[in-house]
């Protein structure tokens, strides 16, 4: 008796060390905001409520006048419906913040009952600022502690939290998209994972949820696309298995990204006329699909567990095929952020995707234009009961689509979608997704009979020479974050054979295949291009298996050729200028002259020579006057 007492003492104990808080906030941009009324932010505020969110993140950029008047109207109307605000500043939007800004909107603020505390302390985000991080030291004692979680993700884990030593209480990452055609993983989150542990308090990491991400507007020079597709669905399942202590949502209502999951308003639509966009591509493609699983999604996250009393059916797509019109010239990947680009219909697929909300099996059927396709689920969840997924292509098909899920022939839910068209209503494609659906009348009460404390990985991958091994222990429950990302929880499954034999990883590898070698290799998988029977001595390496390849090497058509080559060779090769002739680590280019820009010279486009002026000019180019010559003007 007494020593049992013990023992579910101790599991107690250590249960509630595990799981600190779990709590899931969503990006909201002030500055979209500008002509809200009190009562749009509670139309907002309660269908954030309706979600199961705990609080907007409220992006302001520094000396935005819709601040004061949008501020004031988001607490009162948060405070009236119970709901919980904290500030997110933003250090890119119009600059750095200044301490004393800073100081004087928390101290208005920060003991304001609707904004939200966590260990008794007001709670407070960036977007970036790494430049400004010791700013932090005097605002912290200025106001008597703040918990303080800033996005300095441009840095990267390590350096962020070198520069944050002493200063931050926590992490928050803004790497939430896919790199290229590749599906969403979590090599990301377990480095923020890894420097935060290894920082000897366990900080705390916010994890990033996104479902899309497409943004173009030359006002603010930005346009390129990542990949979206099935992310909505298996980003909330790396949460579950990740069991982050925060989760923020990128974001409530950003349309010049198309990462928004709340309402649209007519009448918050700036960022199209101020980032001089060539069409508004939020305009009738409604998210709102987005939040609809949120309440069991986020309460399974938090609670361990979710009752669902409604099925539902969500569905997303773009409204023409990738190859419909012209591309708007969005890469896919930016080369802004130092990423190899492609071609942004090799990197997003023309699907429909599809989840469903279910209590036990059911059927799925699409239909395009009349015509019915062949639709399966490539998730199901754990005994049947959760989030289904999977998607069919709409490839060379048009019209209206339906996507309806019947069990035994009755029907549960039917989407009626918009109609998929053969031609782009405006000047190129729309990137953006458009997002329906349908919620069963009926009520149901169906629980998952696993707890996620009870569930493990039963399904995960990797890349490249990694993923076979974590293919095959993943699906066993080992599926280590520093080297695999798990795609499905469920109940354990037993390897089927246990040698008792030990693997090691073969010569000329690292220590990141310790225990998949040593794991896979005791239950007979022991590829040999990965791991061995003996042990030898590991390399150290100096880039880490898992960062995507930049492009070291480039070239460009004539006039182009000189830039192209100095700029590729540094990761900055823009697929509309140059042609990428050479991949593998990033090469760290000189430090920018920030006071020095370059733009095209005359008579050259605008959009194929700024940027690569720009990158080169304010580098050590600027010296080569033979290249300033022909190329450039000065800024
Ligand atoms: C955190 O650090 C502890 C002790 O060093 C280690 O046992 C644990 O596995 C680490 N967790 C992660 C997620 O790295
Ligand atoms: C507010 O409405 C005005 C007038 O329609 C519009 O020009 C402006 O862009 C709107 N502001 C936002 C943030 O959308
Ligand atoms: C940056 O460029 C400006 C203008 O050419 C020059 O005066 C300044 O010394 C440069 N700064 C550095 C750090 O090289």
């Amino acid at each position: 008796m007494v020593p049992s007492l013990i023992l579910s003492f101790v599991l107690l104990f250590f249960g509630s060390c595990h799981v600190r808080a779990q709590y899931v906030f969503a990006h909201f941009m002030v500055s979209n905001a500008g002509n809200f009324s009190v009562s749009d932010w509670e139309s907002d505020i309660k269908l954030a409520q309706e979600a199961h969110i705990d609080a907007f993140a409220l992006n302001i950029a520094s000396d935005d006048p819709v601040n004061s008047p949008q501020v004031s109207n988001a607490f009162s109307a948060a405070g009236s419906l119970g709901f919980k605000l904290f500030f997110s500043f933003d250090y890119a939007g119009n600059g750095p913040w200044s301490k004393d800004d800073v100081i004087q909107l928390l101290t208005q603020y920060g003991s304001n009952s609707a904004y939200y505390q966590y260990d008794d302390l007001p709670f407070v985000s960036t977007f970036e600022g790494p430049d400004n991080a010791d700013d932090w030291i005097t605002i912290k004692t200025t106001l008597g502690g703040l918990f303080f979680m800033p996005d300095w993700s441009s840095l990267g884990a390590k350096a962020a939290l070198e520069k944050g030593a002493g200063i931050i209480d926590g992490l928050f990452s803004w790497a939430a998209w896919p790199w290229g055609d590749r599906d969403s993983n979590t090599f990301t989150d377990a480095s923020y994972l890894q420097y935060l542990n290894e920082s000897g308090t366990a900080l705390p990491y916010m994890m990033p949820v996104s479902p899309w991400f497409y943004t173009n507007l030359p006002g603010y020079d930005k346009n390129w696309l990542w990949r979206g597709d099935d992310l909505w669905y298996n980003r909330w399942q790396e949460v579950l298995f990740v069991q982050p202590e925060f989760v923020e949502i990128i974001t409530w209502n950003d349309w010049g990204e198309s990462h928004y999951i709340g309402p649209l308003h007519d009448n918050a639509y700036a960022p199209f006329s101020i980032g001089e966009a060539e069409f508004n591509y939020a305009e009738n493609m409604p998210h709102d699909g987005w939040r609809q699983f949120l309440p069991f999604v986020i309460d399974t996250y938090k609670s361990g567990n979710a009752e669902i009393t409604q099925e539902g059916v969500v569905a997303w797509y773009r409204l023409t095929s990738s190859t419909a019109c012209g591309t708007g010239y969005t890469p896919g990947n930016t080369a802004s952020e130092l990423q190899l680009e492609f071609e942004p219909y090799d990197v997003v697929q023309d699907n429909i995707f599809f989840s469903a909300l279910l209590g036990s099996a059911a059927d799925v059927t699409v239909s395009i234009g009349g015509n019915e396709q062949v639709a399966s689920w490539t998730y199901t969840p754990d005994g049947g009961i959760g989030i289904y997924h999977g998607s069919v292509p709409f490839t060379g098909l048009t019209g209206t689509v339906t996507v309806t899920i019947t069990r035994g022939g009755s029907v549960i839910a039917e989407m009626a979608g918009e109609e998929i068209l053969a031609e782009c209503p405006n000047t190129w494609e729309n990137w953006n997704a458009w997002v329906g659906y349908a919620m069963s009348d009926a009520t149901i009460s169906a629980t998952p009979a696993l707890d996620l404390s009870d569930r493990v990985c039963v399904k995960g991958t990797s890349l490249g020479n990694f993923a076979g091994l974590c293919e095959f222990t993943c699906q066993y429950g080992y599926c280590p974050i520093s080297a695999c990302t798990c795609l499905a929880m469920g109940a354990p499954v037993e390897p089927e054979v246990t040698l008792n034999v030990n693997g090691y990883p073969i010569s000329g590898e690292d220590a990141s295949y310790d225990g998949l070698c040593s794991y896979a290799c005791n239950h007979d998988y022991c590829p040999d291009t990965a791991c061995g029977s003996t042990e030898v001595p590991l390399t150290v390496p100096t880039v880490s298996d898992f960062s995507p390849p930049a492009c070291i090497a480039g070239t460009g058509d004539g006039n182009l050729a000189g830039l192209c080559s100095y700029a590729c060779a540094y990761g900055f090769c823009p697929i509309l200028s140059c042609t990428c002739t050479g991949t593998g680590a990033l090469v760290i280019a000189p430090d920018a002259n920030t006071t020095v820009g370059g733009k095209a010279a005359s008579g050259l486009v605008a959009r194929d020579y700024d940027p690569l002026c720009d990158f080169s000019c304010s580098r050590t180019i600027l010296e080569d006057v033979r290249l300033r010559a022909l190329y450039m003007g000065n800024v």
